[in-house]
């Protein structure tokens, strides 16, 4: 009698709902009669039902008095793996979402105000995947990475929303800037004509003028740097247009050719060289000259990177080309310091970087765009010794370009 007297009516799958409101575990609880559903106020609460249950599904606030979300959830990974982790929360807490969901501490999350429909779908999805993962944990995996994508792209896609309207007015204001340190040469005239200027003060105000072409130059610099980037995060929460490939062509020596010469200025700075090696003339391929201008600059980006963080110089990245029947296969090998195992198994997650200026987005948009195309992209990397990527894209047509 001790295990159904808390829940005398409902049955099926476990769910754990945890909340220090009392208002929201009574809406909780009532609005999903459909599933067995179990509210708690506070994480200690939750990990004796976790204990004494074979829970399908807990759902967690993140903010709460004692212990937080963040925590439960670690502790529930830990000891309670194939309990589903949800989280249900505010989207201003958005940096320990991203944590918990790169650590893979959730599978998803809800935004709050939430609306029933949306959290009885993904209820029913945790039950379901919970059920599934008992006959094939590999299943069970998968499924949670592809929530965990899931729950990635509509993230970005409120980052997006939010950011575009402060860039653009960003831009414009950089352009009206440029407009006014284009009368700077003016200025300086006008300044060292003044007569009765003291020439300490001249001196000053010739030097804040000097500063306004460079400066405005870099903050531009800036600004379209930050532009591209929520364009690529924007990028990442679109579905792919299956459509777009399969009608593009593109010669890929002059894409190589070009995506050298952006990443040169990079490896000049750390002395090393980035070279083509492979035939003078390759098959076209069935993606679109944008895309695999991304994938080459992002890959050949990180060789040039990794040859840098190796500290000695005459570092090298070279880039081969091999047709091979249908496909296409590019490598690209560096001899820079290469991963260790935990990096190359998370690198492709979503914002994960060991890099303070990156983004971690880099290999996950190059994952997105060939495998798109129909292509595949895998990475080999040996610690102190080197990365060698290898991205194999299906050739346009049998017609050499
Ligand atoms: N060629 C490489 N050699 C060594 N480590 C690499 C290499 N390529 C990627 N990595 C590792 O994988 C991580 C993720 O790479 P990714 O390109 O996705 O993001 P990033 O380079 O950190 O940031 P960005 O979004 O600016 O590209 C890097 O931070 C780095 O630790
Ligand atoms: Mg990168």
């Amino acid at each position: 009698m001790s295990e159904t007297s808390s829940k005398p009516t409902r049955s099926g799958p476990l769910v754990i709902y945890v909340d220090d409101e009392r208002p929201n575990r009574i809406v909780f609880e009532q609005s999903f009669t459909e599933f067995n559903v179990k509210a708690v106020s506070d994480g200690t609460a939750a990990l004796e039902l976790l204990e004494a249950n074979d829970a399908a599904v807990l759902v967690t606030d993140m903010r709460m008095p004692g212990m937080s979300g963040e925590e439960l959830l670690r502790i529930a990974k830990e000891k309670y793996p194939r309990t589903i982790r949800i989280v249900i929360t505010a989207y201003s807490d958005v940096s320990p979402i991203l944590r918990a969901v790169n650590e893979g501490l959730v599978a998803r999350y809800i935004v709050k105000p939430w609306t029933r429909n949306e959290v009885a779908q993904v209820l029913r999805w945790a039950c379901e995947a919970w059920t599934f993962g008992r006959d094939s944990a590999a299943l069970h995996q998968r499924l949670l990475e592809t929530e965990r994508l899931a729950t990635l792209g509509s993230m970005a896609g409120m980052l997006v929303h939010d950011l575009k309207q402060p860039l653009m007015s960003l831009l414009i204001n950089i352009d009206y800037l440029r407009e006014l340190a284009d009368a700077a040469p003016m200025l300086r005239e006008a300044i060292a004509q003044h007569q009765s200027l003291p020439s300490d003060k001249k001196h000053r105000l010739d030097e804040v003028v000097g500063e306004l072409d460079s400066l405005t130059t870099d903050l531009k610099t800036s600004a379209v740097h930050l532009s591209d980037l929520v364009n690529s995060l924007r990028d990442m929460g679109r579905p792919r247009d299956g459509t777009a490939p399969a009608l593009s062509a593109t010669n890929p020596l002059p894409i190589v050719r070009h995506a050298m010469a952006v990443c040169q200025e990079l490896a000049v700075a750390v002395r090393a060289s980035i070279g083509y090696d492979g035939p003078g003339a390759l098959p076209s391929v069935r993606m679109s000259a944008t895309e695999l201008m991304q994938v080459l600059v992002n890959v050949v980006a990180n060789g040039a990177q990794a040859v840098a963080a190796r500290g000695s110089p005459h570092g090298k990245v070279s880039i081969s080309a091999r047709p091979d029947g249908e496909m296409l296969e590019l490598k690209v090998r560096d001899d820079g310091v290469g991963m260790p195992r935990e990096v190359l198994d998370r690198a492709g997650t979503p914002f994960f970087t060991t890099r303070t200026e990156g983004t971690g987005l880099g290999i996950a948009q190059c994952q997105r765009l060939v495998g798109g195309a129909g292509g595949r992209f895998s990475i080999e990397s040996e610690v102190g010794k080197g990365t060698t990527v290898t991205i194999t894209i299906p050739v346009a047509d049998s017609t050499a370009a």
